[in-house]
């Protein structure tokens, strides 16, 4: 059990907006999966939102099986972001997240995003207002701070929880580090020492191990997990497992891979249609294809699927094709099985050759 205020949670384990790819088809494979309660859409524009474009209620599209759901808002205009959490809460989302973390100029140039860690006074206001006006929990999701001079986050936090926001998700790198670099522990233990309302951890958790260790490292209440989903959608039920028992579960068969890929590929035709859902779909499928052992035939021809049909027929070659690689028993031969996973922070040496990639999506640096 996690409070997040009132907020009751079966888990302390929170999947990260990840631009691009945290919808509707995605929250509901990696929840059908166990392990997982409150997960976050995309981060979605506040002003757009209140002007009902149609892309950002696309980001907000939900269903009775996405509960609980957290919406990540963005934006610094108080009154915006105020009317709309209060408009968030009217259709029943659980609670509201404030993106503080963004380093993308466009989003930091109107104010938002990381640029909110430099001004504390002015976004604990903006907080203030939001909180006031609903009754669902308010978090916020920084980073530890603009560059390695101004790391801000612990004050940031405290001026956060005085306000009354319910939780602080914090990702342990700096704006200026982007996504490269190793996550900063010791940052993220600073964070957890400066208040009293649970912090929750992130960054570079790839393994059931990684979450376990930066809890116990840093002291955070809960860990929030976004790349490590792509590659294995099954982390959260088998760190929730591994943090319950000691007991490592093993890696899921090729078989299950493929089950559920098919089922995250249906689901992305049924909510954006056929044509769009495959052409999203190109950039998801080789995040499960990291794990499938030789798969240069399913990466060269997945990045055009246009149809089911084509879908159907590129999976029945590439099961085919990689007959090739397998023994008597049917299962990969040693020399072609994919390294087993390691979070970055656990073993520099081997961070520093398979740093977690950084796919490619609406925003270009995370
Ligand atoms: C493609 C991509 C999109 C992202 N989109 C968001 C976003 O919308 N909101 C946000 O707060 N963070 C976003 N992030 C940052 C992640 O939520 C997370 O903090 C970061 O990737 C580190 O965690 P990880 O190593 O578990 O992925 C994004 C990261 C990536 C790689």
């Amino acid at each position: 059990m996690f409070a997040l205020g009132q907020l009751q949670l079966k888990s302390n384990l929170f999947l990260s907006p990840l631009a691009g790819y945290t919808n509707l088809p995605f929250r509901l494979t990696i929840r059908e999966l166990g392990g997982l309660d409150l997960a976050t859409t995309d981060l979605v524009n506040a002003r757009s939102l209140l002007e009902k474009n149609h892309k950002a209620f696309k980001l907000i599209e939900t269903n009775a099986q996405d509960r609980p759901l957290a919406v990540q808002l963005f934006g610094s205009v108080p009154e915006e972001m105020r009317d709309a959490s209060l408009f968030l809460e009217s259709l029943g989302v659980s609670s509201i997240d404030i993106n503080m973390g963004c380093p993308v100029r466009k989003v930091c140039r109107v104010g938002g995003g990381s640029a909110m860690m430099t001004e504390l006074d002015k976004t604990a206001a903006l907080v203030k207002g939001m909180v006031d006006a609903v009754k669902i929990p308010v978090t916020a999701k920084m980073r530890l701070g603009w560059d390695d001079d101004n790391l801000t986050a612990p004050d940031l936090a405290r001026a956060l929880e005085g306000v009354g926001v319910a939780a602080v998700f914090i990702h342990g790198r700096t704006r200026e580090q982007g996504s490269s670099g190793t996550v900063n522990l010791e940052g993220i233990r600073k964070v957890v020492e400066a208040v009293k309302i649970p912090v929750i951890g992130n960054g570079d958790v790839t393994t059931p191990q990684g979450a376990k260790l930066m809890i116990t490292h840093t002291g955070c209440a809960g860990v929030s997990i976004g790349r490590g989903a792509f590659y294995n959608p099954w982390i959260f039920t088998h760190t929730s497992h591994y943090l319950e028992s000691g007991e490592l579960l093993p890696e899921p068969s090729f078989e299950e891979r493929i089950r559920v890929l098919r089922l995250h590929f249906d689901r992305m035709i049924q909510v954006f249609g056929e044509d769009l859902g495959c052409r999203m779909f190109r950039k998801i499928a080789p995040w499960y294809s990291k794990r499938f052992g030789p798969a240069n035939l399913f990466n060269k021809r997945i990045v055009t699927c246009s149809s089911r049909a084509e879908f159907e027929e590129i999976l029945s070659d590439y099961l085919v094709w990689r007959r090739q690689f397998l023994d008597e028993n049917g299962e990969l031969r040693e020399t072609y099985r994919p390294l087993p996973l390691v979070s970055a922070f656990m073993e520099p040496a081997v961070a520093a050759r398979t740093a977690i990639p950084v796919p490619k999506g609406p925003v270009e640096v995370w």
